[in-house]
């Protein structure tokens, strides 16, 4: 009779023992039920990596120990110290929902998956995060790491581009979660999870050797664990090019200006931005079309204001759909235009603090 090697072990069991062993225990967002707490770093963790979301974590609680301080905060407060980490779109998710925590629910985070998920910025996966964290809700995470180790274990090679063999896969997930000893379980579980996705199950070389799950792993008995997660579609790139205007005054101030809520950089400062030279020379002189002549606008503007105009290098940015190529238009004015409802002017000590996208950030350290 040929023996066959099993594990007495559950997938979830060998996973719950191996993450209390050699997980990761010691983060600030563990070891605390705080659905606040836990809610903050799942958002923050989305897209960005544990070394960089360390310091605006702590800085986060700092200035909002709880959901009701983020709730009351200005929308500039919180995009200013989100600033740097991405994803603008987060950060004004992150204070919605706060907001949203107070008015329809309390002030206290709801204790379900399916609830949380009503709330802005949380998906199925976040979700599933806080509630199986907080309240040892049996529910499945799924984030780019989970997706990985399951696919592998079950050498599960449908492409998960299609939208219906990730459901088989959420589906299987939910299968494979813990049934016993639940309350302790699911943290550890979904920990164990991101852990193993994160430290062992590596995208390009995982380090099978060191896989507590590797004698259950289908993946690596066929040889080629690399070849999961099967996805097909890549992201489709374009690129645009953005015309920059950096005004500054004579007191080395510079013209910033609020971004509409929606699009790129929706609702943080920058300089001005036009989609060509031609519109940002329009902005600057004036429309000259009509009764004045080109020259003459441009003579006007200049006796009125303008004491030097320059091109500056031209820079690119890369963003996770589009690279922008940015022209910079650096202009130095000895009359300033007043505040106005788009703009104003913001000394080196006031725009530190503002919610600036990485390269403006950048471009006002670097080019004033
Ligand atoms: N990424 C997402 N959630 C995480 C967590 N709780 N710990 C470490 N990395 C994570």
């Amino acid at each position: 009779m040929s023996k066959v090697v099993t594990s007495d072990k559950s997938f979830a069991e060998t996973l719950v023992a191996w993450q209390k062993k050699h997980g990761r225990n010691h983060l600030p967002w563990q070891n605390t039920q705080d659905p606040y707490r836990v809610w903050l770093s799942e958002i923050m963790l989305q897209q960005t990596q544990v070394s960089t979301v360390l310091d605006y974590y702590a800085k986060f609680l700092k200035h909002f120990p709880t959901v009701a301080d983020l709730a009351a905060a200005s929308q500039d407060q919180v995009m200013g110290l989100w600033s740097g980490l991405g994803y603008y779109s987060r950060a004004r998710n992150l204070h919605q929902c706060a907001k949203d925590v107070m008015t329809k629910f309390g002030g206290q985070f709801p204790q379900t998956a399916e609830s949380l998920m009503s709330l802005p910025g949380i998906g199925r996966s976040t979700a599933a995060a806080v509630a199986s964290f907080c309240f040892s809700e049996r529910v499945a995470i799924m984030d780019g790491n989970v997706k990985r180790v399951l696919t592998r274990v079950w050498a599960y090679g449908a492409d998960l581009s299609v939208s219906k063999n990730e459901k088989v896969l959420w589906q299987m997930a939910e299968e494979a979660l813990p049934t016993q000893q639940i309350q302790t379980a699911m943290p550890r579980y979904s920990q164990g999870l991101m852990d193993l996705g994160a430290t062992i199950c590596l995208s390009r070389k995982p380090l099978c050797e060191a896989c507590p799950v590797r004698g259950e792993c289908q993946a690596c008995a066929l040889g080629e664990p690399e070849k999961f997660p099967v996805k097909t579609r890549k992201i489709k790139r374009s690129s645009e090019v953005l015309w920059l205007l950096l005004a500054q005054n004579k007191q080395g101030q510079v013209w910033l200006e609020k971004r509409p809520a929606s699009g790129i950089w929706a609702s943080l400062y920058s300089v001005p931005v036009f989609d060509s030279e031609e519109s940002l020379r329009t902005a600057v002189f004036g429309n000259a079309s009509s009764s004045e002549s080109k020259a003459k606008a441009k003579a006007k503007t200049q006796a009125m204001s303008k004491v030097s105009m320059e091109i500056l290098p031209t820079f690119k940015h890369v963003l996770t759909h589009k690279d922008l190529h940015c022209h910079v238009v650096k202009l130095a004015l000895s009359k300033d235009p007043s505040s106005s409802e788009t703009g104003a002017w913001w000394s080196e000590e006031d725009w530190q603090v503002l919610g600036l996208p990485t390269p403006i950030r950048h471009l006002l350290s670097n080019s004033l």
